[in-house]
């Protein structure tokens, strides 16, 4: 067989054939795909025949259509099917290839493959894929890591399927081995964030207010004209007017409310804890889909004393202090994600871009919003930022927002609202910005019951309080 494809697709399920058929489309491409099982293929074949896809019954016939560097993007059931796949393709491929993981791995996996596989002479690069299905055959952002040499390569085959915002595609080579998976799984904990605060918002109107699903639509329509347009404020207009076909009943009130999930958040969560980085938005995100989902304690609960919920004086100042309350916990759960970020490159030794990541989630991706640029812009004035949201353009939007609020989280905890998001991310905010912290407590108490030691504020050293004895202070060697 003559090697005439310039990429190949392992896995013709849906996110594998959407992918293939999104690089059939673009100039220059030929595509070869693979199934394990070949129906598939043959199914994708039949349905899409001006694709003209090279059709590949096993792995060495795959790697013979593949014109070198060969290129293939592996896009198949996370976890063993990944590993069964490229020990299939490092049998048949050769040093300077490239193989790409574009399923949704968990980072240390990644970097786990790419040392591995890299033994081999084969590029492996773990990319982050956003957009689901849509995304893929229409454009994602793509988030790749991996080498450098692999990105020359795979550079312009990526940007010819990638989203494309204001005029650029969104796509970049965010770092070395897990990076661009590392990236994605930070991407999916603030989508987490944003959709609990939106819910959140919903929540409030609606048991504030007692607007029904198509009013509350309408407000969201509205509010995605401003500085909170964005694809998921723009779907939940779309599924608060949706009407049940069965009941006439607004849909959103016969869906189950007991919110699944497939993980990306926990791990967040879990990684940032490992990072000592507090995500606290995302973190109350994932919680508040965990208690969703427990309909006997809930069941048991149900009873449980709350205050009679007072009804809201001026509905629409009220509408109007949520808007501007969801706006600022919004940019906290971006600035949170961005430590993160921060702090996996440091720990990972990954060079990212800050404001690359901000444009690239601009288009195709799930977050995408008009507020990214804006996030780009505070990295490009100072890559050095410490934290995002101390950024003047930020630090403008927390003053036009924390009175507001602030009325809506003493508000909501007064009516009984659950408000988790909305809540933490104002507490982080005022810790964040809090001249003293009773950290200085905790350091007395662990140095009480643990001789742990503390610092002070107006000398070096490392300082412990004789606490069981005559409660004098001694000089402390750091060993605690
Ligand atoms: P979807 O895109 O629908 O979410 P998925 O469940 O993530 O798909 O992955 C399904 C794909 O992984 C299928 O193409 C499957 O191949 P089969 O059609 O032969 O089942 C592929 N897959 C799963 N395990 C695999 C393995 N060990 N080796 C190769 N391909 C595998």
């Amino acid at each position: 067989m003559a090697a005439e494809a310039n990429i190949g697709v392992v896995g013709m399920a849906v996110m594998g054939s959407n992918l293939a058929r999104n690089l059939a489309s673009r100039e220059g491409n030929t595509v070869a795909i693979f199934n394990r099982s070949y129906e598939k293929t043959q199914t994708v074949l039949d349905a899409h025949p001006e694709a003209k896809f090279i059709p590949a019954k096993d792995y060495a016939e795959f790697a013979a259509s593949l014109s070198k560097p060969r290129t293939a993007i592996i896009m198949v059931q996370a976890g063993k099917g990944t590993d069964a796949v490229i020990d299939a393709l490092t049998e048949v491929f050769e040093p300077g290839d490239i193989i790409v993981d574009g399923g949704n791995a968990l980072f240390g996996d990644t970097i786990r493959r790419e040392k591995a596989v890299r033994e081999t002479g084969i590029n492996f690069v773990g990319a982050g894929i956003s957009g689901g299905e849509e995304g893929a055959l229409l454009g994602p952002s793509i988030m790749p890591g991996g080498s450098d040499e692999s990105w020359v390569t795979l550079g312009p085959i990526l940007k010819s399927i990638a989203a494309v915002a204001e005029g650029e595609p969104c796509v970049t080579h965010v770092g070395h081995d897990g990076a661009g998976h590392f990236v994605k799984m930070i991407h999916n904990g603030i989508e987490y964030a944003d959709m609990q605060l939106i819910a959140e918002a919903y929540d409030l109107i609606r048991r504030g207010t007692g607007k029904t699903p198509t009013e509350i639509s309408d407000i969201f329509t509205e509010w995605n004209k401003g500085e909170l347009e964005s694809y998921l404020i723009e779907i939940t207009a779309e599924v608060l007017k949706q009407v049940d076909a069965s009941t006439g009943a607004p849909l959103v009130d016969v869906i189950l409310d007991q919110a699944g999930s497939k993980g990306t958040g926990v791990w967040t969560v879990q990684t940032a804890l490992d990072l000592g980085i507090p995500v606290s938005g995302i973190a109350e995100a994932v919680f508040a889909r965990s208690l969703s989902s427990k309909p006997a304690q809930r069941a048991a609960a149900a009873e449980l004393p709350g205050p009679s919920s007072p009804a809201v004086g001026d509905v629409d100042a009220f509408i109007e202090d949520v808007r501007l309350a969801l706006y600022a916990s919004k940019v906290i759960a971006y600035s949170q994600g961005f430590d993160a970020i921060v702090a996996g490159a440091e720990q990972y030794n990954w060079n990212i871009q800050k404001g690359e990541i901000a444009k690239i989630w601009r288009g195709g991706c799930i977050i995408r919003a008009r507020f990214l640029n804006r996030i780009t812009e505070a990295y490009a004035e100072n890559p050095g930022l410490v934290a995002l949201v101390t950024a003047p353009f930020f630090v403008d939007v927390m003053a036009s927002t924390q009175d507001a609020w602030r009325r809506v989280v003493s508000g909501a905890a007064q009516s009984g609202i659950p408000t988790p998001a909305f809540s933490s991310s104002l507490a982080y905010y005022d810790g964040l910005r809090a001249d003293r912290l009773p950290a200085a407590l905790v350091q007395g108490q662990r140095d009480f019951f643990g001789a742990h030691t503390y610092k002070r504020v107006d000398k070096d050293g490392t300082f412990h309080t004789l606490w069981s004895g005559d409660r004098t202070e001694i000089e402390a060697t750091d060993t605690h």
